[in-house]
């Protein structure tokens, strides 16, 4: 019987693994030889970098909401300003949005020009309350360039610049517990 050494029953254990392991190998080479053969006829490309942008609300959840919490009440004790009925008077000042380009979660998102004209778009319109006035001017993706560009130098004590002329103009700021 030319086929006996085959027969499931007649095969030692250690035969039989053997036998399987040769399969798989024959089997992998000869799939990664398909491979490679279609491979140079259709060269596959490797899956693009996701280039598509978060919406504001995804970008806040994934980039601010850890330190402004999901209400925008930030940690006023622990030097996060609250944004309710507040953060929209910074966007009434050149200064005021000059400072926003420069708060350490903005410097530090890795986001778009236009994601973060978006979402600071979103945190005004959904926290700015009685902040927000009807001639609220949106960011857009160039100004937010502009901005960033500039040197505020330290960020607290640019705050206070701005705060001081905030409030010369009668609009409200939130407290901040930093001298
Ligand atoms: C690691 C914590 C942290 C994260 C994350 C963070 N922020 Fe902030 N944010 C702060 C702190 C601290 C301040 C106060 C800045 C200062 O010291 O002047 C601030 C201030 C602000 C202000 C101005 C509020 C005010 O009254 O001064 C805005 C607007 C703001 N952040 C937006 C954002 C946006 C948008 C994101 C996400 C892309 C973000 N932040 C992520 C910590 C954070």
């Amino acid at each position: 019987m030319h086929n006996k050494k085959f027969a499931p029953m007649r095969v030692k254990p250690l035969n039989g693994w053997l036998l399987r392991g040769s399969l798989l190998l024959a089997l992998s080479a000869g799939l990664s030889g398909y491979v490679q053969a279609t491979d140079a006829v259709t060269p596959i490309k490797p899956a693009p970098a996701p280039q598509g942008e978060l919406s504001p609300q995804a970008n806040y959840v994934l980039r601010c909401l850890g330190c402004h919490r999901p209400d925008g009440a930030g940690s006023p004790a622990g030097g996060i300003p609250d944004f309710n009925h507040y953060v929209a008077s910074f966007a009434e000042t050149e200064r005021g949005r000059e400072y926003l380009m420069h708060v350490p979660g903005v410097v530090g998102a890795s986001l778009s020009d236009n994601e973060i004209a978006e979402v600071m778009n979103y945190i005004m319109q959904r926290w700015g309350g009685t902040s927000l006035r009807a001639n609220f001017q949106p960011f857009s993706a160039e100004e937010v360039a502009r901005l960033r560009q500039t040197d505020v130098g330290d960020v607290v004590k640019y705050r206070r610049i701005v705060v001081a002329e905030l409030q010369a103009m009668g609009l409200p700021v939130a407290d901040y517990p930093w001298p």
